[in-house]
């Protein structure tokens, strides 16, 4: 190829951008956590997580900890269709879209367990480039499905067709170990009532389906004498279902059906009683799962008609989809949390969640939400349903500032927001180790195995304070030393150490200070030099004034249109 690029892929302007992501603490705000004054059961659960701030540098700060750990992952993220929500900004390039959701998507996929999934509700605006994108990220051996959620419930008599669903795509991190795992859905009562009992079988009510299977396989090719002597043999084209030993033990337990008068062609009995369930397919009807009005109409009942959530999901469509992918005490995802429907679901169904939400109803509206389903004044949604009372908790994190800042030379130092307990903390991560400080060991500030640590100071460490270190340490262990300065020449002296200074060792590892990496408009890049206008847009020299005319001066054509090597699709 030209440009030598070998597969099949879909580019974008900005896809080789990748942002070199600080792994933050997360700090804990006790005052605004909250969980019930009592235990409940055993069962109850504690240690959910609120995460206010954007979720890019949230995920990265939850990857150390829950790299391959999440069970379900679902997201609501923004549609990018270009309308002005009060909530928050949903009008985003199309190119700068989905660089953004493939960092996101990249880190979500790194925390999923083998057989976890991950649930994207999209609408036709964005979904057919997340489907690709998804595929590069996931592989597209890994793609479950794209389920079809009839979210309203009559057409809308402004559009032209309006949309009546949304797409929700499936993901799972391992086909084969996802699908091992997946439940059943119970049957609705309209599928129960299709069976029926003519011939008063014991074993009860029953469907039938014909004996006969496509294909020819030789030894499924015998004929078959009715009660009433009729003779059948396979159709053109196709043989019997089973070989003739299995086909006369079916017979002789009265499982085949052949008509009431008993000269049917043959038929095999299903029956209600031995049905464990359902295999859920695409096409989920809002009367199974609920709708967009449903969704409004619980937040409604949450927040007041004057403060409801502007884009909710029912709680229904999020209790399918937990229900199908996970069992009790899963941990769940959300990272575009939004009103918190998901956290509130998950809470209700006895799985663990964390949920990730960078706009201001985090405070207004997850936390009160959040507090009612705890406190059991939360009666809506499911709560009836799932036979939900109350118990549990949460905890609140805010991401921990950056751990870099200038001082007055533009030097990088440590930022002056770090006590030594956060340093401690924020460099185990940045080294791999787990931050666990030890009670009896002054420098066991964390783990990577059961005989390397890390010890955090700020000090200039003597000689002599190194010797005592490699002491204590001693030789079948290791120390990672992360230090303000140290006075010694030959660190060989010490085998059993290494020492690095701070901030220098970590210096390259990531931009530091840079806190907003949100799916907001403002902080679009500035608009392209001259060659990255896209022809067809006139160059007026005139800077664009509203975002509306800024978004037609650098009009984002379709990625097909582009050249080859310029962003266009291959
Ligand atoms: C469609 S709403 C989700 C609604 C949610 N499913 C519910 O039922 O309430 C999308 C949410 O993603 C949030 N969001 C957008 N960009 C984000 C980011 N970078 N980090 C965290 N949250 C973000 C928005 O503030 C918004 O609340």
């Amino acid at each position: 190829m030209a440009n030598g690029k070998t597969k099949l892929e879909l580019t974008w302007i900005g896809k080789d951008n990748r942002p070199k992501l600080e792994p933050r603490i997360l700090v804990e705000d006790t005052a605004k956590s909250h969980h019930a004054p009592f235990r409940t059961g055993k069962n109850d659960i504690f240690d959910n997580r609120l995460i206010f701030g954007d979720n890019l540098l949230a995920l990265k700060a939850l990857e150390q900890e829950f790299a391959g750990k999440i069970k379900c992952i679902y997201i609501d993220p923004p549609y990018n269709t270009g309308s002005a929500f009060t909530h928050y900004d949903d009008g985003i390039e199309h190119s700068l879209w989905l660089s953004l959701m493939r960092d996101r998507l990249e880190l979500l996929r790194r925390l999923l367990i083998k057989d976890g999934s991950l649930w994207i509700t999209i609408d036709d605006n964005e979904c057919h480039y997340l489907k690709v994108l998804c595929d590069e990220i996931f592989g597209r051996n890994n793609f479950v499905a794209n389920v079809v959620w009839q979210k309203r419930i009559q057409p809308d008599m402004r559009a032209t067709i309006g949309a009546g669903h949304d797409h929700i795509l499936v993901f799972s991190k391992d086909l084969s170990a996802f699908k091992s795992n997946i439940k059943l859905l119970e049957q609705t009562d309209e599928q129960s009532n299709r069976y029926k009992n003519p011939d008063n079988d014991p074993r009860g009510p029953w469907v039938s389906a014909d004996f006969m299977a496509k294909g020819y396989r030789p030894n499924q090719m015998y004929e078959i004498v009715t009660p009433s002597v009729k003779k059948y043999v396979p159709r053109p084209g196709s043989c019997w279902r089973n070989v003739e030993p299995v086909y006369k033990q079916l017979v002789e337990e009265a499982r085949i059906w052949f008509g009431k008068d008993g000269s049917s062609v043959p038929r095999k009995k299903t029956y209600l009683s031995e049905i464990e369930g359902m295999a859920a397919w695409s096409w989920w009807p809002n009367a199974d799962v609920g709708h967009n009005q449903e969704a409004k109409k619980e937040s409604n009942a949450l927040f007041g008609v004057e403060n409801a959530f502007e884009t909710p999901k029912p709680e229904r469509l999020i209790r399918r989809i937990i229900y199908l992918s996970t069992n009790p005490g899963d941990l769940v995802l959300d990272s575009f949390a939004g009103s918190g429907t998901t956290g509130a679901v998950a809470h209700k169904m006895g799985r663990r969640w964390i949920m990730v939400e960078l706009g201001e109803h985090c405070h207004t509206h997850i936390i009160p939400r959040l507090k009612k389903v705890i406190d059991g004044e939360d009666k809506g949604g499911i709560t009836e349903a799932v036979g939900w009372k109350a118990g549990g908790g949460f905890r609140y994190y805010r991401l921990g500032p950056s751990l870099l800042q200038k001082d007055e030379f533009g030097n990088w130092v440590i930022s002056k927001e770090y006590n030594p307990a956060m340093l401690a903390e924020a460099m185990c991560k940045l080294e791999g180790f787990t931050y666990a400080p030890s009670d009896t060991a002054y420098w066991r500030h964390g783990h990577s195995t059961e005989t390397d640590f890390i010890y955090v100071t700020t000090q200039t460490l003597t000689r002599e304070q190194l010797q005592k270190l490699s002491d204590e340490v001693g030789e079948s262990r290791s120390l990672l030393i992360m230090c303000g300065a140290f006075r010694v020449k030959n660190l060989d002296e010490f085998p059993n150490l290494t020492v690095k200074k701070i901030p220098k060792a970590v210096l390259n590892r990531c931009e530091w200070g840079k806190d907003d990496y949100s799916l907001e408009i403002q902080n679009l890049p500035m608009k392209a030099p001259e060659e990255d206008i896209v022809a067809g847009a006139p160059a007026t020299g005139k800077k664009p004034r509203s975002k509306a005319e800024r978004r037609a001066s650098v009009q984002q054509p379709s990625l097909f249109d582009l050249p080859a090597g310029k962003g266009g699709a291959k």
